[in-house]
């Protein structure tokens, strides 16, 4: 799953309100060149519209985010992710995971929750929130230190397709996240289109 989760260098975070809108809501992301998806758990809908995700495209690399607790870990296991997200690092969700075969990435933002996160066997980790954590200017200054140790990372929070390039030209970075791909609002409205195209525009600029 870590390889796997490497050779894709973008992550659409989704908040979604109705589990129905899942099926259009991954066409539209594949459709736009993205075969990946992480679901928040900030919504009832999530466990539900990864269930339906799970059947309807089995292509779709399947991820939870916002995983605060092993209870949570356990809902989007059951319901057919292969990886999970955190805004931050919970042993216990590392442990969940790990237990399961699947792969966690906690979020971290400082040397001592790297340090934390490679103990506990996470090489990927997402750095939240990118934006106020220091950025890109931050990400470099931590790779002294940690690039040697393989520890790779998936900035989210603030970023966006005018910024998201000076992430992705970072050789620590792994790949980014963002909801603008797909925006709350945009899937209650069922804007498949414009969501489309947004994929478009940013695999376009990841592969540039
Ligand atoms: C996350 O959980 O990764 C963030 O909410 C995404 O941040 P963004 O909304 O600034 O893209």
């Amino acid at each position: 799953m870590y390889d796997e989760l490497l050779k894709r260098p973008i992550i659409p975070v989704i908040v979604i309100d109705r589990e129905e809108d899942a099926e259009p809501l991954a066409e539209a992301l594949l459709a736009g060149g993205l075969d990946i998806i992480e679901v928040t758990f900030r919504t009832p809908a999530a466990a539900g519209a990864i269930k339906r995700v799970h059947r309807a495209f089995p292509e779709m690399l399947l991820g939870a985010g916002t995983l605060l607790s092993a209870e949570m870990a356990e809902r989007a296991i059951e319901a057919g992710v292969s990886f999970g997200l955190a805004p931050g690092l919970n042993p216990k969700v590392a442990s969940y995971f790990q237990s399961c075969g699947g792969l966690f990435v906690p979020g971290v933002m400082t040397p001592s929750e790297i340090e934390q996160g490679l103990e506990l066997g996470c090489r990927l980790q997402k750095f939240f929130p990118a934006g106020e954590a220091g950025g890109p200017a931050m990400l470099k200054a931590l790779a002294g230190p940690y690039a040697s140790q393989g520890v790779r990372f998936c900035p989210t929070g603030g970023v966006n397709l005018t910024n998201m390039r000076s992430y992705l030209e970072l050789p620590i970075v792994a790949s980014i996240g963002g909801s603008w791909l797909a925006t709350r609002q945009q899937i209650a409205d069922g804007e498949w289109a414009a969501i489309t195209r947004q994929a478009k525009e940013a695999m376009a600029l990841a592969r540039r």
